[in-house]
């Protein structure tokens, strides 16, 4: 459900780290110079969360940091993750809690080929238009579990997977209602030849669900063969759903396919509009290029067009997507990880650029 209409908009700010705070000056900007030619206008809190924050105040956030950002329209986010911490702290100090407490059972992730993008795979003459949900709440990202006898030769760490009908559910239904508006087909994750209660549990839902859409074709696939399925045939796949940790490593399979780790976006959705959602693009901190200036702007610009199209701006949406088409199929201006030599400002004074000039085509 996308949020009503509003003239101007209070949206939370979490650069977070590495290049998180690299592109997201950026993409503000590109926020703002849509809003102004469209008559709305964009209120940023900046909140300055992150393995930093951490090592100043031994936290992600602060005790209150979920009721700081509960008033908010929607959260935008850069990347969170530095070498100095332990990734599962930066995960579960600040992405996991606000993803949970907000209900974003939702994770959308297009993986789209843009034109003028070259793929790492040979043939891509059919396209690549995958949309992935990934179910964002439960499943494998899971506190429940423990470590007995640490620190001896018998020790052993227990990791449990939850699955409910009411999350499993809801992620298959969300992904018919999207496969509703594209080629009416869905593909489901799935591991039940080895893990065979989660699994088959999943798989069951699918199957109920499935029997109420009859106008969806509904397959399952064993997420290995899935996985192989997105370099082989990633033309056939149209609305892909899968559990918390299936889904987050499709997308990254996904996001390469479709030119590089830096262009994909992300949406955190809570569907009933009852909390923010959370805007983020696929890619993390990157800390073996921060720093120098280069990393791709294009996820971060694009999942800003994502949240102004949840808000309730479809033509912002458009406006920014004609801009990033213009600029990778028209013009050589691209970041290394995309085979070229521009910085992230010269790729994002380049989006702005052709802002403008779908603005003003839209205007005349
Ligand atoms: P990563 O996505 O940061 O980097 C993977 C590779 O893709 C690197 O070679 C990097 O240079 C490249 N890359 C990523 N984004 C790029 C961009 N915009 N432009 C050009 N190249 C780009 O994933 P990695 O290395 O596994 O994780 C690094 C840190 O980020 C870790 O601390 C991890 O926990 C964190 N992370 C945070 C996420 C989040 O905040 N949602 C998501 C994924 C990772
Ligand atoms: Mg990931």
């Amino acid at each position: 459900m996308t949020r009503p209409r509003a003239d101007s908009y209070s949206i939370a700010v979490l650069p977070g780290d590495g290049i998180g705070h690299e592109v997201m000056g950026p993409a503000i900007e590109v926020v703002d110079l849509v809003a102004e030619h469209q008559g709305f206008s964009v209120d940023w809190t900046t909140y300055p969360w992150s393995c930093g924050f951490y090592h100043e105040h031994g936290v992600m956030m602060p005790d209150d940091g979920i009721d700081q950002l509960a008033d908010h329209d929607a959260i935008f986010l850069g990347a969170v993750g530095d070498p100095s911490l332990p990734d599962h702290l930066s995960l579960w100090g600040l992405l996991i809690p606000i993803r949970r407490a907000f209900q974003q059972y939702i994770n959308l992730r297009p993986a789209l080929l843009l034109p003028g993008v070259v793929s790492p795979l040979r043939d891509t003459s059919r396209g690549i238009d995958i949309l992935v949900v990934r179910e964002n709440s439960e499943g494998e990202y899971s506190e429940v579990g423990g470590r007995v006898f640490p620190g001896t030769p018998d020790e052993f760490a227990v990791q449990e997977a939850i699955f409910s009908r009411r999350g499993t559910e809801r992620a298959i239904e969300y992904a018919v209602s999207l496969a509703q508006k594209r080629q009416k087909r869905v593909v489901s994750a799935t591991k039940s030849n080895g893990i065979i209660h989660s699994m088959t549990f999943w798989d069951e839902v699918f199957h109920d669900v499935m029997a109420r859409h009859p106008e969806i074709e509904g397959r399952l696939m064993h997420v290995d063969a899935l996985a192989a399925r997105f370099v082989s045939h990633p033309h056939d796949l149209d609305v892909v759903v899968g559990s918390n940790l299936f889904g987050d490593i499709l997308t990254d399979i996904g996001a390469v396919i479709v030119g590089s780790m830096g262009m994909a976006p992300s949406a955190n959705l809570n569907p009933t509009g009852e909390f923010p959602s959370m805007f983020e693009p696929v890619h993390g901190s990157a800390p073996d290029i921060a720093g120098q200036g280069i990393a791709n702007p294009i996820g971060q610009i694009w999942s800003a067009a994502m949240m102004l199209e949840h808000l309730g701006r479809p033509e912002a949406h458009d406006v920014i997507m004609t801009a990033i088409h213009h600029v990778l199929g028209e013009t050589d201006m691209r970041t290394p990880d995309l085979g070229g030599t521009a910085t992230t400002t010269e790729v994002a004074d380049a989006v702005r650029t052709a802002v403008r000039h779908a603005l003003t085509v839209e205007a005349a």
